[in-house]
């Protein structure tokens, strides 16, 4: 491309992301966070941090602890937030309230979520448990232990062939809603659809769509859900996950941690064990207070957001981003002679909220972005991921991004 060219290819892109900035109606809610200098990409690992939330952990802290100490378990409600909390988060996964508890690591409730889609029916025919064979490396894990603590084979399974591989056998499937790596999205409803035609029970990871666009877990009949509440949720570093159990399989969901504060009547401290109604029996131990009350401060972000917004720019962030990426980077996007290739889908409805680009010198690449003020993440040995997260990340930021990409490129030779 001539220079005349490549500088009006560039000032139409800019003039693209202004004009989508200034036509953002979610615009305003990025002065709600507190941001670094330079264009912050990496949302899907970390949420930013909402700027109401110092001071609100600081009450929790300073009174509600320093002062109530005691009391607050029942005069600041902390006994009651990991549902309270779940209720908040239910709308955004597309959940009627009383189906969602928060608490313990995603990991931990995967654990939870697959024994216990196994033990709903616990029939000895269906002998397998089938994951994804792409999935974020815990999920595998876990579902590796609980298959062998109920007595099932785990099967690794692409996610494109399950429907095929469902059958007869199929106790239980754990999905990916979105992959953590490519950033494909997977559909919800069809293999929701797929597993229970089978007469599997369906559990879903939504570590990387919580917050990022709309999950329907209702209308897709979707039987568990785990997910994470630092990334797109912003909750904090180490902040809680969530289970979700349909209200439908509660009173037969048989926890394998089935902690004290799950007992129907947890201060009676009897010896048997009886589970309490409801989704409080995903409960397991003393919840951990200062990072859910951080998040319950965190989420307020949402009120009054829709979950179509979110979706429309999270996919105009990510088209943008692409654009500009195929315009600036030598060789361009996927070509013959280009040095980075998009893993993730180009179609909307495959598409998550991040941009994965396989490149043979991600590991330099992403150090001169970083230095450059553009963080993104290294998923070793090829992968650079660009998180979007619609509610504070700007149109600019993407254009800004892919020309930093392109400078960067331009520096680091080619393996
Ligand atoms: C898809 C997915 N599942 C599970 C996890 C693990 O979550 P945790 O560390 O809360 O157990 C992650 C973490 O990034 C993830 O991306």
């Amino acid at each position: 491309m001539s220079e005349n060219l490549t500088a009006a290819v560039s000032r139409e892109l800019l003039e693209r992301a202004a004009k989508l900035d200034a036509a953002d109606e979610l615009a305003p809610l990025r002065a709600r966070f507190t941001l670094p200098e330079g264009v912050y990409l990496d949302g899907n690992s970390l949420g930013a941090l909402p700027a109401h939330v110092p001071a609100r952990v600081a009450d929790v802290v300073g009174r509600q602890w320093g002062e109530l100490l005691i009391r607050s378990w029942s005069e600041s409600a902390w006994w009651t937030a990991p549902e309270r909390i779940g209720d908040r988060i239910a709308p955004l996964v597309g959940a009627a309230p009383g189906q969602i508890v928060v608490g313990d690591s995603t990991s931990v409730n995967v654990f939870k979520a697959v024994v216990g889609a196994v033990r709903l029916h616990d029939d000895p025919a269906r002998t397998d448990v089938l994951v994804d064979a792409a999935t974020f490396p815990t999920d595998g894990y876990l579902a590796a232990s609980a298959a062998r603590l109920t007595g099932r084979r785990l099967i690794p399974v692409r996610a494109a062939e399950l429907p095929a591989a469902l059958g007869p056998s199929t106790a239980a499937v754990l999905i990916n809603h979105v992959d953590f790596r490519t950033g494909r999205l997977h559909d919800m409803a069809a293999l929701t659809a797929a597993a229970h035609e089978a007469g599997a029970v369906a559990v879903w990871d939504l570590c990387h769509s919580a917050g990022a666009l709309p999950v329907a877990l209702d209308d897709c009949g979707v039987d568990f859900a785990v997910g994470c509440t630092y990334k797109y949720l912003n909750g904090g570093p180490g902040a809680p996950a969530f289970l979700h159990v349909a209200q439908r399989h509660q009173g037969f969901f048989d926890s394998p941690l089935p902690g004290w504060t799950s007992h129907g009547d947890p201060f009676a401290m009897t010896e048997e064990y009886t589970a309490a109604e409801g989704v409080t029996r995903g409960r397991v131990g003393t919840p951990d207070i200062l990072s859910m009350l951080a998040l319950e401060a965190a989420l307020e972000v949402w009120d009054g957001v829709r979950p179509d917004s979110v979706r429309a720019k999270s996919l105009a962030l990510t088209d943008l981003f692409l654009d500009c990426v195929a315009e600036y980077v030598p060789g361009g996007l996927d070509g013959p002679d280009s040095r980075v290739r998009s893993m993730t889908p180009y179609a909307h409805g495959e598409r998550g909220s991040q941009i994965a680009l396989r490149c043979a010198e991600a590991p330099a690449v992403m150090a001169g972005l970083i230095a450059r003020g553009v963080v993104g993440d290294l998923r070793r040995p090829d992968v650079l991921r660009f998180g979007f997260t619609p509610l504070y990340t700007r149109f600019a930021d993407a254009e800004r991004a892919a020309a930093v990409l392109a400078e960067v490129l331009g520096e680091v030779p080619a393996a």
